[in-house]
């Protein structure tokens, strides 16, 4: 089972090899990811992280890619990371990026609410979570935009780049997205 979607500006479909080089330009823009645990140094990195990913959607306790193409100038301008949580597999994390040239202008909220209709609606999750740094405002307002409840705030949980960081745990469950979609 893959991913093949659209929106009414993009194209979602898988994260390939061939897209290294355009994935490698924004992900290592060490500023603009200053809130990510993973930061690409080198080409070779990204194909070890490509190597890693799984080939398909929804396999339990693995992470897939899907790329996140611009219609009007065809080109890789985000990514978002789908992690499909534990044995029963009926919870899905998501993580989104954007090549800061194309962010602030709804692009990740538009992909977001793509992806998270597919996940009730096509693959019958039960629960959709991300987990965010809480000096990460813009993901904070993405999630917010878009339903997740906040859940949760761990202190210095999480060991990132040599230091203990806080986490910030937000989630929308199948019940909430069914009351917001019949708005
Ligand atoms: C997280 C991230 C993807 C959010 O990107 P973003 O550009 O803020 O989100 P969107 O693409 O949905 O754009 C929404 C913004 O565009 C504005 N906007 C402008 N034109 C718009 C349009 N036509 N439609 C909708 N929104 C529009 C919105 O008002 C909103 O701004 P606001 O939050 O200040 O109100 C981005 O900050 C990012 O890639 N950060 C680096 C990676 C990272 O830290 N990822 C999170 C780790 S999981």
């Amino acid at each position: 089972m893959n991913i093949n979607l659209k929106t009414e500006r993009l194209f979602l479909r898988p994260l390939t090899l061939s897209d290294a080089k355009e994935f490698f330009a924004y992900r290592s823009d060490a500023e603009t990811n200053k809130y990510q645990g993973w930061i690409p140094q080198t080409l070779d990195d990204v194909e070890a992280f490509m190597a890693k990913t799984a080939k398909q959607i929804n396999l339990p306790d693995t992470w897939f890619q899907c790329a996140v193409i611009e219609k009007k100038s065809q080109k890789l301008v985000g990514d978002i990371g789908l992690h499909f949580i534990g044995p029963e597999n009926k919870q899905l994390e998501l993580g989104c990026t954007l090549d800061k040239n194309h962010q602030n202008q709804g692009y990740a909220t538009e992909a977001l609410a793509r992806i998270i209709d597919f996940a009730f609606i096509d693959l019958n999750k039960h629960r959709i979570m991300a987990s965010i740094d809480p000096n990460n405002l813009p993901s904070i307002h993405l999630v917010e935009r878009l339903g997740f409840r906040k859940e949760a705030h761990f202190v210095k949980s999480l060991y990132i780049k040599g230091c203990w960081t806080d986490d910030l745990i937000y989630a929308l469950l199948y019940n909430d997205w069914e009351k917001l979609s019949s708005q």
